[in-house]
């Protein structure tokens, strides 16, 4: 016949297992949440660019002929860093006026080019074309090319970056 604990009460040795369990078990979780969290923490980090780009002096560009400038930025996303390069056209309508547009096509995002012989942006993957202003002239763009929000500070062109 199996013996039944008599006693209800527990022992002082049960206690003390008890109360050393629960005390590692909150050392266990003030040592090992801060390591986890400082190894999780960078996937959960994901930068946004949102900034001003210095194309350099308003002078350095030509009146009526566009011109293309390029800059790389990096983005942080995770563990993952990606350096991307941009292009964008500086066309100065005057001494004051003028547009920036980006260089990629809005077809399938390639990059397009300013042909003096045909007066137009020229993209190379499926024939487009742009005229001046970034309006669709010829192809498959579904629209005209995107343009940039830019200002003008002590003689320099600043253009806003914005990706998520
Ligand atoms: S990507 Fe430019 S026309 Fe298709």
């Amino acid at each position: 016949m199996a013996k039944k604990s008599s006693s209800p009460n527990l022992s002082r040795r049960d206690f003390t297992k008890i109360v050393m369990s629960f005390l590692g078990s909150i050392m266990g979780a003030m040592v090992g949440v801060p390591i986890i969290g400082y190894v999780i923490s960078p996937a959960l980090k994901a930068t946004e660019i949102d900034d001003w780009v210095s194309l350099g002096a308003l002078d350095s560009y030509p009146i009526g002929s566009p011109k293309l400038f390029s800059f790389t930025r990096t983005k942080v996303n995770g563990w993952e860093q990606t350096t991307n390069s941009y292009g964008v056209f500086v066309v100065r309508k005057s001494e004051s006026a003028l547009n920036v547009y980006s260089n990629v096509c809005t077809h399938l995002s390639c990059r397009v080019n300013w042909n003096e012989e045909v007066a137009a942006y020229t993209c190379p993957c499926h024939d487009a074309q742009f005229g001046l202003n970034g309006e669709v002239l010829y192809g498959p763009p579904p629209r005209p090319m995107d343009e940039y929000e830019y200002t003008i500070e002590d003689g320099n062109i600043l253009i806003h970056l914005t990706e998520a």
